[in-house]
């Protein structure tokens, strides 16, 4: 687990969340549910905003990472705008009180309803990702007689080091204006009148925990932007900064960053915009499970949870690593293969390997760790299961933000 971590660690051999063990929790809720920590993710927006003090960024908390309502309004209350890639998540991010100008939409896809349903609500920028996209808003626009503030969001063509499956910052990858498109759309906006360029954007991948990415990425917007000739308010970086999912990986060292991007400022006096979300809410949530059987094989010893890839899909999509902790510790060592696995129907639905662990036992309760972004945000109803609950706990109380699936309802 992350070193940053303070709200959710053991105290004499329990593990906790804020103040409430999550032994008492696990009686409370029928598990798998997964369950974040108010504080921690307070913690975690704090020392962003600290570290980026001097230049004041608006940081708009990436609703994909984590869209349960509550959270949102909380962040809200911190003062968090939102980035959206869906008319579903600027509507949740409208219903917590996010106050449209704080609100940027971001996506390839965007279709007519969403883009009209964003113009009506005078988000702050709608970032363009293709000239059919500029000229579809224009259109609208002229069509309700308004002027809709737009940014652009370019594809720098660079290699952020993460997962080809979450790297968005190549050629290869369908986001943005390549430089050159780039350039030729901002010619092309004398003829967008009810178009107002504010801002350009970019976002170059997710889990990157290298800063050499970001800072090539800010070198290629300096000769964008001199290209351009355009002077523009604001700059959205995205989001994209990495968290240690194991206790071996070094944290993404946001004091770098912020050097870099206040230099890039003094040079380019714009507003800066981030749109972080695992770095907000990943360390901030775990997912409670039970051991439903143990099954020992000549080969492996297999502990199958009651979680399965349909509540945390990363394993499965990723290969990402997410520890399994026990609730409770104990000091018998077992030394054998263990493989934690789900019980969905495909090989494909299993957590993590280890070469020992502390000895468990059927029914007992385990916790997956790190799972406050992209956990239940990717969570799916596969194999007809019920998605989980979800809690927040905010010191010593314990409020169930998201009702587990009801079956019947389901079906
Ligand atoms: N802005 C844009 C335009 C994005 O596409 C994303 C994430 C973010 C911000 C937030 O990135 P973050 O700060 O959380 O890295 N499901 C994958 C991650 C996909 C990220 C997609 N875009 C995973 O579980 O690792």
């Amino acid at each position: 687990m992350d070193k940053k971590i303070q709200f959710l660690k053991y105290k004499n051999g329990l593990f906790y969340v804020d103040n409430s063990s999550v032994d008492k929790l696990s009686r409370k809720f029928k598990t798998p549910f997964y369950c974040y920590s108010l504080s921690q993710i307070k913690l975690n927006l704090n020392n962003f905003k600290n570290c980026f003090n001097k230049i004041k960024p608006l940081i708009c908390f990436s609703v994909k990472s984590n869209s349960n309502l509550e959270i949102l309004k909380n962040l809200n209350r911190e003062g968090c705008g939102a980035d959206v890639v869906s008319i579903g998540e600027l509507k949740i991010a409208l219903k917590a009180g996010i106050n449209p100008k704080k609100i940027v939409f971001s996506g390839v896809g965007k279709t007519e309803e969403e883009l009209i349903f964003a113009i009506k609500k005078k988000i702050l920028l709608i970032n363009i990702e293709s000239e059919s996209e500029a000229k579809l808003i224009n259109k609208i626009s002229k069509k309700n007689s308004v002027t809709t503030s737009v940014g652009i969001r370019l594809n720098p063509n660079i290699s952020s080091g993460t997962n080809k499956k979450i790297s968005t910052g190549s050629s290869e990858n369908k986001f943005g204006l390549t430089e050159n498109n780039f350039l030729r759309l901002i010619k092309e906006f004398q003829n967008f009148k009810n178009l107002s360029l504010q801002g350009l954007s970019v976002h170059i991948g997710s889990q990157i925990l290298r800063i050499e990415p970001f800072k090539k990425t800010l070198k290629i917007l300096e000769r964008v932007i001199r290209k351009s000739k355009i002077k523009f308010k604001y700059v959205d970086l995205g989001g994209g900064m990495g968290i240690s999912y194991e206790n071996k990986i070094k944290n993404f060292d946001l004091k770098k960053y912020n050097n870099l991007v206040e230099k890039f400022v003094a040079k380019k006096r714009c507003k800066i915009i981030f749109e972080p979300g695992r770095l907000i809410v990943g360390n901030a949530g775990i997912l409670i499970t039970k051991i439903t059987y143990i099954k020992n094989t000549n080969k492996k010893n297999f502990v199958i949870l009651d979680s399965g890839m349909n509540d945390l899909i990363r394993p499965a999509l990723y290969n990402s690593k997410h520890l399994i902790l026990p609730i409770k510790k104990n000091k018998k060592i077992i030394r054998k293969n263990i493989e934690f696995v789900g019980p969905c129907c495909e090989s494909s639905d299993k957590f993590l390997t280890v070469k020992k662990y502390q000895k468990i036992k059927e029914k007992d309760f385990l916790l997956i760790s790190d799972v406050g972004s992209y956990g239940m945000s990717l969570a799916s109803n596969y194999c007809f299961r019920p998605r989980a609950a979800e809690i927040l706990v905010n010191k010593s109380n314990i409020k169930l933000i998201r009702r587990r699936e009801n079956l019947d309802k389901l079906i």
